[in-house]
């Protein structure tokens, strides 16, 4: 089959490493040898698989997918599960129970594409429990983006900021999957949202997704708001502490520009703010998600859709800054 694969790292030229071309098909029949859980596991027909900041993490030499490389990369997709149903795939492969409850918190979890051969490919092997029914008002394309940054933005927002309709919400970055995501759900959902953007383009573009007000990134904001979404990291930490109301929360789950901003902790605790970390979502608040999108007729932005062959092009677009939304690719039919 067609896989896109990182078959060795590079920090400085993650796509020094990338592979697309072809690759072992995962077996179709019975338990599946060789995989963790055998016949817990069944295979997947991608129709569509989003792109991630994760793949070109995993690229650079970062995280667990690394490690195990050659990996087949990718965390999302939508396509066509052995019975002819229309899934997505939740790409948290973990035990609910070894996590209180909640599989992210799981310490043994992993995501697709890591321990296990990932999305962007023809067909993938995943955990029965990991297949999730697709909205039928979504395409394969738009739905292939629920699993990653948009389960990840409905964590942030609902499970994990405290904000409740009618509050103020940041979002640092107006064009990322993950803020788009925020914008989206976040204006449906009756909060304020506010968001910094890079250009006046992405702004407008921003505002038009359903925000109230856009500034340039950095500048300062009228009043305090409730919550920050923080995905973007060091370039925008100090101004996420700065604009968040005494009491308020920061929540963050990424940091594309640095890890390892000044904690300003004299600023932490004389506003005595909260400083939450969220990381993806389970499988009940994807399918929560699903529904909340139905609901609110909301679709996924994607900047652009391009067949599996060309994804080298895709992360090109993703390493240059130059996407609002998601990069979707296409296995062959
Ligand atoms: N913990 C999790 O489960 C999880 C899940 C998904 C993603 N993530 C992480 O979250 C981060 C964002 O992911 P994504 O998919 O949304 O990435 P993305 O689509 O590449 O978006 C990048 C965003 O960062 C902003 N940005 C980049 N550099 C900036 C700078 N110097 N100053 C201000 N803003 C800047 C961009 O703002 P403009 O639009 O204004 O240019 C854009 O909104 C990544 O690090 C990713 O690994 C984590």
């Amino acid at each position: 089959m067609l896989a896109v694969v990182a078959k060795s790292a590079d920090p400085a030229d993650p796509l020094a490493g990338l592979y697309v071309g072809d690759w072992p098909t995962p077996p179709t029949g019975g338990g599946l040898d060789g995989i963790d859980g055998g016949d817990d596991w069944t295979t997947v027909t991608v129709r569509a698989a989003a792109l991630n900041q994760h793949d070109l993490w995993t690229l650079r030499g970062v995280g667990p997918g690394a490690r195990r490389m050659p990996v087949v990369l990718g965390s999302d997709a939508a396509g066509v599960d052995k019975d002819g149903n229309e899934v997505i795939i939740h790409p948290v492969i973990g035990d609910p129970a070894a996590g209180h409850g909640d599989e992210t918190l799981d310490p043994g979890r992993t995501l697709l594409g890591d321990e296990h051969d990932g999305t962007l490919a023809e067909r993938v092997a995943v955990p029965r429990r990991n297949l999730v029914p697709k909205p039928a008002g979504l395409s394969f394309e738009q739905a292939s983006c629920l699993p990653g940054a948009w389960l990840t933005a409905y964590r942030m927002l609902f499970a994990r900021s405290g904000a409740r309709p009618g509050d103020t919400v940041l979002v640092q970055g107006a064009g990322g999957g993950v803020s788009t995501a925020l914008i989206a759900l976040g204006s449906a959902a009756g909060y304020r949202i506010w968001v910094t953007g890079r250009s006046a383009e992405r702004r407008e573009r921003a505002l038009r997704l359903g925000a109230e007000a856009v500034f340039p990134s950095g500048a300062r904001l009228p009043e305090r708001v409730d919550a920050v979404m923080e995905t973007v990291g060091e370039a925008t930490w100090a101004h996420s502490l700065r604009s968040v109301r005494p009491g308020g929360r920061v929540v963050v789950s990424g940091a594309t520009t640095g890890a390892m901003p000044p904690a300003d902790l004299a600023h932490v605790f004389f506003r005595q703010l909260t400083i939450v970390g969220s990381t993806l979502g389970t499988r009940d608040e994807l399918l929560e998600l699903a529904a909340f999108c139905t609901a609110h007729r909301l679709a996924p932005v994607v900047d652009r859709v391009l067949p599996l062959s060309r994804a080298r092009e895709g992360f090109q677009a993703l390493l240059d800054g130059s996407v609002f939304g998601k990069v979707v690719l296409t296995p062959p039919s």
